[in-house]
């Protein structure tokens, strides 16, 4: 299972890269606008950074527009895919783009058949955003778990990207249900590794190991 990091922040992706833990990023408008840069540097020093692949995503709503884009955030780096939003619009994009050999992420994806039409056109991941839709009492996971089931019949090639994710449970469902990547905050990232057992142990051992030595 890959991790990839779901924040548009250069320091939280080098601390994310020091873990190990960042096989790729997301970014999304909402993370570019938190940093208060200029977006166009801030992507490029990501693209820099990381070896994998970096989700960029597009504004425009329309198809030409859509593209148009595309090809000049695909044309900064080798590791760019460009995020494309969920919409009929979206996917007459994904196809002409999957034809130019330029690689896709279907964002704002909230059931299974939205990562089937996706796939279909050639997506090379699609992101269900399970967060939101437990926010609204819906469970998440269901829908990742539904379209590894849709994509392992059909034999589909599209990469599923568990998004929206807010706590190691999420993290963890993913992995059990078999989602090829969860992009995860820098948040979570960290208390993936944590357990209060695993203090109060190493806590226990340093202070029986001063017993000896005293
Ligand atoms: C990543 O691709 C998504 O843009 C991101 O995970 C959305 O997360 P949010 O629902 O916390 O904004």
């Amino acid at each position: 299972m890959k991790f990839f990091i779901d924040t548009a922040n250069i320091d939280e992706i080098k601390k994310g890269m020091e873990m190990g833990l960042v096989d790729g990023v997301t970014t999304n408008p909402s993370l570019l606008a938190k940093e208060k840069k200029d977006p166009q540097a801030v992507l490029q020093e990501i693209l820099r950074t990381v070896p994998g692949p970096v989700s960029l995503e597009v504004i425009s709503t329309a198809s030409d527009g859509m593209c148009e884009e595309a090809r000049k955030l695909a044309s900064l780096g080798d590791n760019a895919v460009i995020k494309i939003p969920m919409t009929e619009e979206g996917i007459k994009a994904v196809r002409t783009l999957t034809n130019e050999g330029i690689k896709t992420n279907v964002t704002l994806i909230f059931q299974p058949i939205q990562a089937l039409i996706a796939a279909k056109a050639g997506a090379t991941y699609v992101s269900p955003f399970i967060g939101r839709l437990d926010d609204i009492s819906q469970r998440g996971m269901d829908i990742v778990d539904d379209t590894c089931r849709i994509f392992f019949n059909y034999g589909f090639e599209t990469e599923i990207i568990v998004a929206s994710i807010r706590n190691p449970v999420h993290v963890l469902d993913a992995a059990l249900v078999g989602a090829d990547i969860a992009t995860i905050p820098f948040n979570v990232l960290k208390q993936l590794m944590n357990h209060p057992l695993t203090d109060i142990g190493l806590e226990r051992f340093l202070k029986d190991w001063q017993g000896i030595k005293g």
